[in-house]
């Protein structure tokens, strides 16, 4: 109760801010779950993540019927596979009108590269916006240390190369991947994330909100202490307030 209490003391500006930073990770493995977690966090939140597992058991309707409603939804299926292959999955997302879904940056170049364009050309020649595209780096559960940031800024640095708006990465390596960032609009999206005093579960590398802001991220990724938790609007409300202390 004290977290709502204290995000309803933010300005609305500040909220709305801060609320646009907060991507919150469905991962449940029904539709109708997703649905309910959705609803319950109405208004608290500023991208809903459709990832493996529920785009595996509900599927583009699911994405359709949340974008249809007004949603922001991140399709976060890592897409990797040969170029021409991930350029027609690419065409599909933007069909699907998501406001963002990502593709491995170890693909290479040149499957990069080719999602941009198919997915621009598409865009363009059908009046629709280009989602922002996403290029995942360096696993948060995979623990490595040591060459973790250098391994994440060469492969950033690949992404936007390549054309791409940004990627997923590790808040240890944003930072890093800022200052290396051509582009001041370069997006910076972090999971791995904690509130203070949460547990990790299988996340090894893990920030609080507040520090993931500070480093670089534009945007956090949350799922586990906010699906686990028994209020779940006002654990996204006590993520916003932690965001908001990161853009005073
Ligand atoms: O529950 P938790 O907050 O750990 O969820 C993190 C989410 O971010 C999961 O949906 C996971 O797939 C995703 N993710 C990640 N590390 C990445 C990319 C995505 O944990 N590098």
């Amino acid at each position: 109760m004290m977290a709502k209490s204290m995000a309803a003391s933010l300005s609305e500006n500040t909220f709305d801010a801060a609320r646009e930073k907060l991507i919150v990770a469905l991962d449940v493995p029904t539709a109708s779950e997703a649905r309910s977690v959705a609803s319950e966090l109405d208004g608290n939140v500023g991208a809903f993540k459709i990832g493996l597992q529920l785009f595996t058991a509900a599927g583009p309707d699911l994405v359709r019927e949340f974008v249809g409603s007004g949603k922001r939804v991140f399709l976060d299926l890592k897409f990797h596979d040969i170029p021409n292959t991930v350029a027609m999955a690419s065409v599909e997302a933007v069909k699907m009108g998501v406001w963002m879904f990502n593709v491995h940056t170890s693909g290479g170049s040149d499957m990069m590269a080719r999602a941009v364009e198919a997915a621009k050309e598409y865009a363009d020649s059908n009046g629709l916006s280009k989602p922002l595209m996403i290029g995942v780096t360096v696993l948060t559960s995979s623990g490595t240390a040591g060459s973790a940031d250098e391994k994440a800024v060469e492969l950033a640095k690949s992404a936007e190369k390549a054309g791409m708006d940004g990627v997923v990465a590790s808040a240890h390596e944003a930072a890093m991947i800022r200052k290396n960032a051509e582009s001041a609009d370069f997006v910076i999206v972090t999971p791995g994330v904690r509130p203070f005093g949460a547990t990790n579960d299988d996340q090894a590398r893990v920030m609080t909100p507040e520090a993931a802001i500070r480093a670089g991220a534009d945007h956090i990724v949350v799922g586990r202490p906010i699906l686990n938790s028994k209020d779940r609007a006002a654990a996204a409300l006590a993520i916003i307030d932690e965001i908001a202390a990161a853009l005073k």
